[in-house]
């Protein structure tokens, strides 16, 4: 097997906020310095990484004077002209500062709301400039604890004017820019809206401009809600909506763990990576992650570096099985094959379905050999094959 040692071309990305967490959680204080975006930037090059992406407070902190704002965005941008790390993605924070406890797009108070709008324009000129083509709106505190204190379909009709008031602004300005939509199904609120990708997906098409809107998909937080991460990417790439990704790791339905990538369940992440890289999507491979709270900074960029190296092995490990004989001859053991193949010939109608000597005891008699194929998969993210 080649060294997998990420290059650029790999076209992975790290959120600020991800090396950049201080491992603060609801029990306990910090763990770790802060980490200036400018190192972060230095060092994620030396591993190999294609870019970082950021909310507007992990470069300007909250409330910023105009000077501090010039010069940290100044200091950044000198980071990434000496690394060559691009910026693909940004987003907004829309959930630390406590005017944002009941929402932002979706609050009951109208004015902040407005807030919250005013504060992605002023990042989205940011995002544009920095060369970004993909924004990401993660809702983590559009929801509710109490249903007797929201109106969920009235706080639809908000969030779809907040991303209709934002499609406008972008096409506006004429910034080469798509949103993502980052479901989760609760944490911090109790429920969020759009839990799923399937309840993004939905929402996306009443929208004014529905191609403008697409989904980001993370690892964890399908399966925080017992869902398949790889049916949900796949049904977004089936949809063309596949804009972005967050690559990480989950035991199942519990708190978001946020931990490496294929450190949760690693054969469902052998099976998303297949589906990346034979499935169309050519889009940053994003990590959003957070290292664990027992870790100093060595444990940082060891995590860091973990990530994209476990990618590139199971993408290695992926090419593999599509190439083994035995494989291809299970698939199509399995019928696999006859599933691209639509029902109907072409040129007939359900009127043309009876009639053949089908055999329904016979059909209902055959194994599938999925046991077969299965254990292969496990045998090659072993590296037994
Ligand atoms: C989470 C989320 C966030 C978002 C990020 C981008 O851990 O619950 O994934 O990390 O992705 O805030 O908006
Ligand atoms: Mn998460
Ligand atoms: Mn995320």
């Amino acid at each position: 097997m080649a060294d997998p040692t990420p290059q650029p071309d790999d076209r992975f990305t790290f959120g600020l906020w991800t090396v950049g967490w201080q491992a603060r959680d609801p029990f306990g204080d910090a763990t770790r310095a802060p980490l200036d975006p400018v190192e972060a930037v230095h060092r994620l090059a030396e591993l190999g990484a294609y870019g970082v992406t950021f909310h507007d407070d992990d470069l300007v902190p909250f409330g910023s004077d105009d000077d501090t704002r010039a010069k940290k965005v100044t200091a950044f941008r000198a980071a990434l002209d000496a690394t060559g790390l691009v910026v693909p993605m940004a987003t907004t924070n829309l959930f630390t500062h406590p005017v944002f406890k009941d929402g932002a797009f979706t609050a009951n108070d109208r004015s902040v709301r407005r807030f919250a709008l005013r504060k992605v324009m002023r990042n989205l000129d940011l995002a544009a400039e920095l060369g970004a083509h993909t924004y990401v709106f993660w809702g983590g505190r559009e929801g509710s604890e109490s249903d007797a204190g929201t109106d969920v379909r009235a706080a639809l009709d908000r969030y779809k004017e907040a991303i209709d008031i934002l499609c406008g602004y972008v096409r506006e300005q004429g910034y080469d820019l798509r949103f993502a939509l980052e479901p989760k199904p609760n944490e911090p609120r109790g429920d969020i809206f759009l839990p799923t990708v399937g309840h993004a997906l939905a929402f996306i098409e009443r929208l004014e401009h529905p191609d403008m809107v697409g989904v980001n998909p993370e690892v964890g937080h399908e399966q925080m809600a017992g869902l398949n991460m790889v049916h949900a990417v796949a049904q977004a790439l089936w949809a063309g909506k596949l804009f972005h990704i967050d690559l990480n790791g989950q035991h199942g339905p519990k708190y978001d763990q946020d931990l490496v990538f294929g450190h949760g369940d690693l054969k469902s992440a052998f099976f998303l990576v297949d589906l990346l890289e034979h499935g169309g999507y050519d889009g940053p491979r994003h990590f959003d992650y957070k290292p664990l709270r027992t870790e100093d900074a060595d444990g940082v960029w060891a995590s860091a570096a973990a990530n994209m190296r476990t990618y590139l092995l199971l993408r290695e490990r992926a090419r593999a099985f599509r190439a083994d004989p035995e494989v291809r001859e299970a698939i199509a053991a399995a019928r696999l094959d006859q599933l691209a193949v639509p029902t109907l010939a072409s040129g007939e109608t359900y009127a043309d379905l009876g009639g053949d000597d089908f055999d329904p005891a016979a059909a209902a008699e055959r194994g599938l050999g999925y046991e077969r194929l299965d254990q292969l998969a496990v045998e090659h993210i072993l590296g037994a094959r």
